[in-house]
């Protein structure tokens, strides 16, 4: 599976899930432009990541709705068109439900669902052109309902939700939308981790194949494969890369 010459923007890939995509596409032939808030951590990704192929770091707080359109045309302005958006971007506040504040809940809306519905729209006249992909980032506790995950798991469906519209959509304009549901071993679960040994040990015993996801390996690989010539028929589709956690049909 090769992404030679493509272009790609990945958001939320200064560390974690994103930067093992991007890490990925970049080894695959793929141009890559990342976006994060996390400034330090995004020019340490770009130094590192630019070892293996051409990647362009954008500081950005995606919570700046209005600045997003800005960042599909400099990955245009730098490298001529787009063939890929990865959408991972996100934060949220672990609470239950009924602590949960409108506010606490806007946090997952403005870093996860609404920098990928804005995204999307200003990436789909150029997707058009190269009958390219989306790729966005869903959750299996958007599945299970996890304790404490209330406005996470709402704004990763309200996600899935819009890449199903989309599909059908963009399907005749030959783009294609998939999500893929992770579990890997980012920064932010090793925070959790940390936070909650025992949780996360009843985590592991959960999954089949009783072992954490590699950022790069298991998740870039699959996302490698979805933008990749190889999916060119599949669209629509929730990839649960997470190893055999969450079964979905
Ligand atoms: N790691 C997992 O096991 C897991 C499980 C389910 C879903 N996911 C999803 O995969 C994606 C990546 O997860 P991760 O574990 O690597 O997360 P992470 O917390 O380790 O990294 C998230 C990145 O997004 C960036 N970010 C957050 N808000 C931002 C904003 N407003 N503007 C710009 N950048 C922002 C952060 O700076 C960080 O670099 C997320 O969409 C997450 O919901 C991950």
């Amino acid at each position: 599976m090769e992404l030679n010459g493509k272009v790609a923007i990945i958001t939320g890939a200064a560390r974690g899930v994103a930067k093992g995509v991007a890490a990925a596409f970049v080894k695959a032939g793929a141009n890559v432009v990342i976006v994060d808030r996390d400034q330090e951590l995004g020019q340490k990704a770009e130094a590192q990541l630019g070892e293996h192929g051409n990647v362009a770091f954008v500081a950005m707080d995606l919570c700046r709705h209005e600045e997003l359109p800005a960042i599909i045309d400099l990955a245009i302005g730098r490298f001529g068109k787009l063939d890929v958006l990865v959408n991972a971007a996100q934060a949220s506040r672990q609470l239950r439900l009924d602590e949960t504040s409108v506010e606490d809940a806007r946090i997952a809306f403005d870093t996860g669902f609404w920098p990928t519905f804005i995204l999307m729209k200003a990436a789909y006249p150029y997707l058009v052109k190269t009958r390219g992909s989306v790729i966005n980032f869903g959750s299996g506790v958007g599945f299970t309902g996890a304790p404490t995950q209330a406005s996470y798991a709402a704004a990763k469906e309200a996600i899935r939700a819009i890449s199903k519209v989309a599909t059908n959509e963009w399907g005749p304009d030959g783009v294609r939308v998939n999500v893929i549901c992770p579990f890997a071993n980012s920064e932010g679960v090793q925070a959790w981790a940390e936070y909650d040994p025992q949780g996360y040990a009843r985590q592991i015993d959960n999954v089949a194949l009783r072992r954490i996801g590699d950022c790069e390996t298991d998740i870039g690989a699959a996302a490698v494969f979805l933008a990749s010539d190889a999916a060119s028929y599949i669209t629509g589709q929730t990839l649960m890369v997470d190893g055999g956690q969450t079964k979905t049909n």
